[in-house]
Order: structure tokens, then sequence, then C-alpha cells
């Protein structure tokens, strides 16, 4: 079973027509953009704008004759979808390891909700598990490495973000909670921004081999 399929046909059912859609990034968001493209050209969905998190994203949507909007033309969203790389139980994410983070928090920020889709192994009980991206200004970089050296910072090879910056990949020390690391990193000028999403999702849809099961923010 496909279960980036089945996340993202069951966020498919929550995009209504007229709606203005951010599209995320990376493997569980593509499937949501063929579905999408799929029920527009059918019918089943209409007069959708969609932003797009990433020029991959957006070639994509483009190909599938979905009608593509910057930001600043669309914004307020009414939802966005996409998928992450590391989920705990408050719903807070860790994404960025496809390095469309900036974009993607922009275009999070922007949406009345934002639904994140997602097999179960995403799923941690303490974010962190693996990097933690941080996207840095290229003139800042070789600063930063020696800087950022307690959290044993690696430049992610010659990659350039859309926005023109770099991905360091970093680890959150054992030790420390996520949220104080962010505070330590991003003190630093020349650090954009980082990975931890910790309040933009709304709601989760988690497809596992039992089915799909859905996580929501408790307000
Ligand atoms: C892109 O920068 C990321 O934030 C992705 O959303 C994240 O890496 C999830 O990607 P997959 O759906 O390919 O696992």
């Amino acid at each position: 079973m496909n279960l980036k399929l089945e996340a993202a046909r069951e966020a498919l059912k929550a995009v209504r027509s007229g709606d203005r859609l951010g599209l995320g990034t990376g493997s569980t968001a593509e499937e949501l953009v063929k579905l999408l493209g799929a029920a527009l050209a059918e019918g089943a969905l209409r007069d959708i704008r969609c932003t797009c998190t990433s020029q991959r994203t957006e070639a994509l949507a483009v190909s599938l004759g979905i009608p593509c909007f910057t930001l600043n033309e669309l914004a307020p969203l009414d939802l966005a979808i996409d998928g992450a790389d590391e989920i705990d139980a408050q719903l807070r994410l860790i994404k960025g390891r496809g390095g469309a983070l900036l974009r993607e928090k922009i275009v999070e920020q922007s949406a009345a909700r934002f639904i994140v889709i997602a097999d179960d192994s995403k799923i941690v009980e303490k974010l962190g598990v693996g990097v933690l991206p941080v996207e840095v200004t290229p003139f800042a970089c070789e600063v930063l490495l020696r800087k950022l050296a307690e959290f044993q910072p690696v430049q992610r090879g010659t990659f350039v973000t859309d926005e023109g910056n770099v991905i360091l990949d970093v680890r959150v020390p054992e030790t420390m909670d996520i949220a104080d690391a962010v505070a330590r990193i991003r003190e630093h000028a020349g650090v954009i921004d980082t990975g931890f999403f910790p309040t933009e999702a709304s709601e989760a849809i988690i497809a596992g081999a039992a089915g799909v099961r859905r996580l929501k923010r408790k307000t």
C-alpha cells in the first residue's frame, strides 16, 4: 500500500472548489498535487488557485494544468497541505529535509488551516531523531559552521535553496529541548530560519497499515 498516497487522498477531501491553496514539497505533497490535478481535470473540483512552496512543486503543478500564482497574489490562503519529516504528539514538526523549509513556513503561516500529510514512520516521541535543517545566508555559512559547533552542523553539499541560501543540517543534543536549541541557533545573524515548525500545523493525516488517522492541535 502507498501510505503517502492514502494520506494525500484523505487530505484532498478537505479541498473545496474556489479554495486558495498552498501546495507543499516532497514525495507526499507530490501525491496530493497529482490527485488535485486529476480532480481538476475531471471537474470534481473547480476554481482552485494554488501557490507552491518550491519551484519543484510548481513545475509539477503547472505540468498538470493546476493554476499557480505567487503567494502575494493569493494570500491569505484557505488551506495548505504539506508533508513533514518528523511529527510529535503536540503536532510540532521538523521539516526541510527536502530543502524547502523557508517557503514552506512562509506559505503555511499564510494559511487559515495547514494539514500535514504523512505515513506513520514520521511520528516520533521526541523531535530530533534525525537532523534539523537550518537555512542560512551563504555569506555567513563558514562562520556559522564554527559558531554552531555544539549542534554538529554539516553543510548540505552544494545545495542552494529556491531563496538562494544554503542548508546546514544540525543535530539537537539529546539533553536539549528542540525549542531551546532553535532559540540558541536563531540568535546568530545569518540564520534565516529552521525546519522546526512549532505551531503551524492545525492537524495531521497519518496513514498506516491499519488505516488513516487524524491528529488535531489541542487548543
Ligand atoms: C521539504 O522541504 C520537506 O519539508 C518535506 O515536506 C519533508 O521533507 C517531507 O518529505 P517527504 O514527503 O518526501 O517525506
